[in-house]
C-alpha cells in the first residue's frame, strides 16, 4: 500500500509530486507529505523543506499552497497506515536527526524493531511510531565517514549509503531517498514492491504506480526485484542488488493507462460499474472473434504447450478477485470438468496442501500487487522447483488487469482482464472482467478435453456475446432502482445475502461491496445453509439480499427465502419475474438467462444498491476508510 513519487528536473518538482500523487491516492489516503530540495543556484540552495499531513491529500495540497515548498527535486508519499496511527507524526516523508535526509517508503521493514533499538542505544531520537524512520537514520549512518573525511557529497555517495542501507533491511518495499547535501540526485530502490522510472522532457520521476507517470511521460522503466538507482539531471544509473550496473531499453506505457477522470459521474465506483458493458463488449470482441472453431471457442493467448498435461488447477487469491476465482473454479469443475481448488493466497502461504503432480496454479490479484498472492505463488513455484520431479514443476497462470504489474515479473503466463483503470477502492468492473477470464478458460478446457458437447459449447459461447446488452439495460434500470431501495437501509446495521452454486460467490460479494463501502455489517452466506445457525439473526430489522436464478437450485433457494420470510426478514430478491418469486418483497429483476451466465448479472444490482446505500449515507463511496486499492503488505 502506500504511493511514492519522486521528481528531479528542472521545474518545480511540488506541483508535480501533488498531481502525482492524486494519482496514486487510491494507494492509501490516511496521510500524506512531501519533501523538496532547493536545488538551483541561490542563497538558500540544498535546503530541505518537509511539508506533512494528517487525512486525504488535500489537506497536503491546502498546506503547500499556503507555505511553498521550492525545490527541484521532491519526494512524495501517501500512506495506508501500517506501524503507527494515522497521524502526521507517522506521515511521511521521515527524516533523519539533522533534518538533512528524507525518505519516502512504501512497504514493510520487517525488522524495524531491532534496528529502532541498535540506533537509540546509539543516541538517536525518534519521531514516530512508523518501520519507516529507521531509513533515515541508517542512512546518516553510512553518510557519516564520507562526511568525517571532508569527502565532498555527491549522487554517488548517497547511492552508496542506500545500497548498503538496503542489504540491512528485511521485508519488501519500494522507497525514495533525497539528501539536501546532493540536490542533483535522488535515489531510489525497490524490492518486492513496485517503482517504476519515467523518462520525461528535462526531467526522470519515478512512482509506485503508471498513473503518477502519464502525465509526464509514456516513456517507462519498470524496476526489477532488488535493484538501486540514482537519477541525476543527467541520467538514470540502475544497479541490481549485487551492486552491477544494469542497462535496460524503456518501454512505452499503452494507450490505456490514462489519468483517471470521473467524467460526469459523482464517483468513480458508480461510473466503473456503467462501464461494465464495454468491459464485456471489449472482451467478447478480443477473446470471442466470429469464425472459431469449436475445438478452440476462445482466442486466448497460449499455445498447445500451455494446456497439456493439467489434471487440475489451483487458485490463489484475495478479496473480490477471490470471490470470482470462486466463480472460475465453479466453472471449471462443473463445465469444464476439471479438479479446481481455490485458496485464500494469505492462508495458503503459511498451510498449503500436499503437492499433486500436473497442477496448473492460477494467480488472480486485478493490481498484480497483492502482496499475499505474489508471496504465494513465489512460494508455490519455489516448493515445485525444489521437488525436482517434472510432474510436479511449477505451472503458473497471472489473470490481471494490470499486465505491467509485479505479477509479471514473476509469472510466466498473463492473462489480461483489459478493464482499463479502475479507481474506486471497491472492484467493479474488475471483477467482471476476472469473471469473463474464467469463462474463457473453462470454455477452452471444456472444449479440449470434450468435457462438453459443441452444442453446449456454442451455447455458452452465444450466451456469453448477449451479455454485454443484457449488461446495459440492466445498469441502467437498476441504478434508478437501487437509487429508490437505498433508503430502506437508512438505519439497517446487518444485511444477509443468498446464493447457491454459482451464485454463491455472488452473495460473498454483495456482502463485501456493501461491508467496505457502506460500514454495515454484511455476511454472504450459501443458502442452504442458514438453517445451520445463521438463521438465528434473523428479526425484521435484518434485510435478507437472496439470488435466485433458474436452474437447478432455482427452487431449493427460492425455499431457503421463504425460511427467513417465516422470520420476518425482509426479503429482497435478485432474480427474474418467475413463478415463485412472488415471495419476495421487493424484486431486483434480471432477465432469464442460463444458469452459467447469471453471475455476470446478478452481480449488477449487488453492485449499485452497495453503491447507493453508501452515497444516500454520505459515505466517501470512492476511498473507504483502512482501505487502499493495492494491498502490497502481508
Ligand atoms: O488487486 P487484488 O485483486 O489482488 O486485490 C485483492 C483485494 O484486496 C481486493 O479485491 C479488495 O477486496 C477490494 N477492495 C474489493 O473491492
Amino acid at each position: 500500500m502506500c504511493g511514492i513519487v519522486a521528481v528531479i528536473g528542472s521545474r518545480e518538482a511540488a506541483p508535480l509530486l501533488l498531481e502525482g500523487l492524486r494519482q496514486l491516492e487510491y494507494r492509501g489516503y490516511d496521510s500524506a507529505g512531501l519533501a523538496t530540495v532547493k536545488s538551483l543556484e541561490g542563497e538558500d540552495v540544498g535546503t530541505l523543506t518537509c511539508k506533512r499531513a494528517k487525512g486525504k491529500l488535500k489537506n497536503l495540497s491546502s498546506l503547500v499552497s499556503n507555505q511553498a515548498a521550492p525545490g527541484h527535486l521532491g519526494i512524495g508519499h501517501t500512506r495506508w497506515a501500517t506501524h503507527g496511527k494515522p497521524e502526521e507524526c507517522n506521515a511521511h516523508p521521515h527524516r533523519d536527526s539533522s533534518g538533512r535526509i528524507a525518505v519516502v517508503q512504501n512497504g514493510i521493514i520487517e525488522n524495524h524493531r531491532a534496528l529502532r533499538k541498535e540506533l537509540e542505544a546509539a543516541g538517536v531520537i525518534f519521531t514516530s511510531e512508523t518501520d519507516t524512520e529507521v531509513i533515515p537514520h541508517l542512512i546518516a549512518r553510512e553518510l557519516k565517514p564520507f562526511l568525517i573525511r571532508g569527502a565532498s557529497a555527491s549522487g554517488a555517495v548517497l547511492l552508496e549509503a542506500v545500497q548498503k542501507v538496503s542489504k540491512q533491511l528485511k521485508g519488501a518495499f519500494a522507497l525514495a531517498v533525497v539528501w539536501a547535501d546532493t540536490p542533483d540526485a535522488l535515489v531510489v530502490a525497490s524490492r518486492q514492491a513496485p517503482l517504476v522510472i519515467g523518462l520525461g522532457e528535462g526531467e526522470f520521476l519515478c512512482a509506485s504506480d503508471t498513473p503518477a507517470l502519464v502525465g509526464f511521460t509514456r516513456t517507462i522503466l519498470p524496476m526489477e526485484d532488488g535493484e538501486v538507482a540514482l537519477l541525476t539531471p543527467l541520467g538514470i544509473e540502475l544497479y541490481n542488488a549485487k551492486g552491477t550496473r544494469q542497462q535496460r531499453i524503456p518501454s512505452l506505457l499503452r494507450g490505456g493507462d490514462h489519468l483517471v477522470d470521473k467524467r460526469n459521474f459523482r464517483h468513480f465506483m458508480l461510473k466503473e460499474i456503467h462501464e461494465q458493458p464495454e468491459t464485456a463488449e471489449l472482451w467478447v470482441e478480443r477473446h470471442l472473434p466470429a469464425g472459431l472453431p469449436v475445438e478452440s471457442p476462445v482466442a486466448l493467448p497460449f499455445d498447445e504447450s500451455f494446456y497439456s498435461g493439467i489434471e487440475r488447477i489451483q487458485i490463489l487469491a484475495c478479496g473480490t478477485s477471490r470471490h470470482s476465482a470462486m466463480v472460475g473454479a465453479y466453472l471449471l469443475e462443473q463445465f469444464a470438468g476439471v479438479p479446481t481448488s481455490v485458496f485464500y493466497a494469505s492462508e495458503f502461504r503459511y498451510a498449503a496442501p500436499p503437492l499433486a503432480p500436473n497442477t496448473l496454479t492460477i494467480g488472480v490479484t486485478q493490481s498484480g500487487e497483492t502482496a499475499d498472492t505474489l508471496a504465494a505463488l513465489r512460494m508455490e513455484a519455489q516448493r515445485r522447483d525444489e521437488h525436482g520431479d517434472p510432474a510436479f514443476a511449477s505451472r503458473q497462470l497471472g489473470v490481471t488487469n494490470r499486465p505491467e504489474s509485479s505479477l509479471s515479473r514473476l509469472v510466466p503466463n498473463i492473462l489480461d482482464i483489459g478493464a482499463g483503470i479502475e479507481v474506486g477502492v471497491a472492484a467493479t468492473k474488475t471483477f467482471l472482467a476476472q469473471m469473463l477470464a474464467f469463462y474463457g478458460l473453462a470454455l477452452t478446457f471444456a472444449a479440449r478435453r470434450k468435457s462438453r458437447s459443441s452444442d453446449e459449447i456454442r451455447e455458452l459461447t452465444e450466451g456469453l456475446r448477449s451479455v454485454p446488452n443484457q449488461l446495459r439495460t440492466l445498469v441502467q434500470t437498476h441504478d434508478e432502482l437501487s437509487e429508490s431501495l437505498a433508503h430502506r437501509f437508512a438505519d439497517t446495521q446487518d444485511v444477509i445475502f443468498l446464493g447457491r452454486g454459482i451464485n454463491y460467490p455472488i452473495a460473498l460479494e454483495g456482502a463485501l461491496k456493501l461491508k467496505e463501502i457502506s460500514y454495515i455489517h454484511a455476511e454472504g452466506y450459501p443458502a442452504g445453509e442458514m438453517k445451520h445457525g445463521p438463521i438465528a439473526l434473523l428479526d425484521p430489522r435484518v434485510p435478507v439480499i437472496s439470488i435466485a436464478m433458474p436452474g437447478v437450485v432455482f427452487e431449493k433457494v427460492l425455499s431457503n427465502a421463504q425460511e427467513a420470510k417465516a422470520r420476518d426478514a425482509q426479503l429482497i430478491g435478485v432474480a427474474p419475474e418467475a413463478p415463485g418469486t412472488e415471495i419476495f418483497d421487493a424484486l431486483m429483476p434480471l432477465p432469464e438467462v442460463s444458469e452459467w451466465i447469471s453471475p455476470l448479472l446478478s452481480v449488477v444490482p449487488m453492485q449499485l444498491l452497495s453503491y447507493h446505500i453508501a452515497a444516500h449515507r454520505g459515505l466517501d463511496v470512492d476511498q473507504p476508510r483502512n482501505l487502499a486499492k493495492s494491498v502490497t503488505v502481508e
